[in-house]
């Protein structure tokens, strides 16, 4: 049997999946001690699994340092890696909205102001449109952006909406829904096709998908 590459984001997301794939025959009993430890192996069922930083996922298994990855659709849009993008697992539902201070006019007279970590989703969103902007690449605690001047609206990930109700923030327009994907490496889907699919089936039944 061929062991299978797995690279899992650090954080709920990684969790939650760890958490199937360890019911459904791929466990790792290393993973669930307080270390931190970013490689875990289980021979016996022939896994073995790397911990990265979410936005990284594609880049590990686009370039083959990993088989397959668990990743949100936000980042595979951000970054149109060059994988197979296998199934929706169903989790990790949020959108990509425009967000910025409730009741928000824009002014057309000059550039709109956009704070975000998605730079390709907002400047793909807004040449849609045909609205100039300026972009203003963060890297996180977006919502501050627009609250100090530096931006008039953020592109930004909403899930439950607490942190922009928080910050006196309102969504003004939904980009697109997403939630986490399957992906896998182009090369490894032709040579352990059924460990990549035996996985895919795992995951499916786990998450009800
Ligand atoms: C994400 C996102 C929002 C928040 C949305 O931030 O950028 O800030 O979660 O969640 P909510 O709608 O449930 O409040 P993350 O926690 O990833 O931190 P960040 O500030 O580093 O982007």
């Amino acid at each position: 049997m061929r062991t299978i590459r797995v690279a899992l984001p650090k954080g709920r997301l990684g969790e939650k999946s760890y958490a199937v794939l360890a019911r459904a025959g791929y466990p790792c009993p290393e993973m669930e001690e307080e270390n931190r430890r970013l490689i875990f192996d289980n021979e016996a069922c022939g896994v073995r699994y790397f911990l990265v930083k979410p936005s990284d996922v594609t880049v590990y298994v686009e370039r083959g340092a990993a088989d397959v990855g668990i990743v949100g659709k936000d980042i595979l849009l951000e970054a149109e890696p060059d994988v197979y993008e296998l199934c929706d697992l169903g989790m990790g539902r949020c959108r990509v909205c425009v967000a910025g201070p409730a009741g928000f006019r824009d002014d057309h007279t000059r550039p709109l102001r956009v704070a975000t970590k998605f730079p390709h989703i907002a400047r793909r969103y807004y040449s849609q449109r045909s609205r100039e902007i300026e972009l203003i690449r963060l890297n996180g605690s977006i919502e501050l952006a627009p609250l100090v001047g530096l931006s008039d609206v953020i592109v930004d990930i909403v899930e439950t909406g607490t942190t922009l109700k928080e910050n006196g923030l309102a969504v003004l327009e939904t980009i697109v829904p997403v939630s986490a994907r399957f992906i896998a490496n182009k090369a490894s889907c032709k040579f352990m096709g059924e460990e990549i699919t035996a996985m895919q089936r795992a995951l499916l039944a786990g998450t009800g998908a």
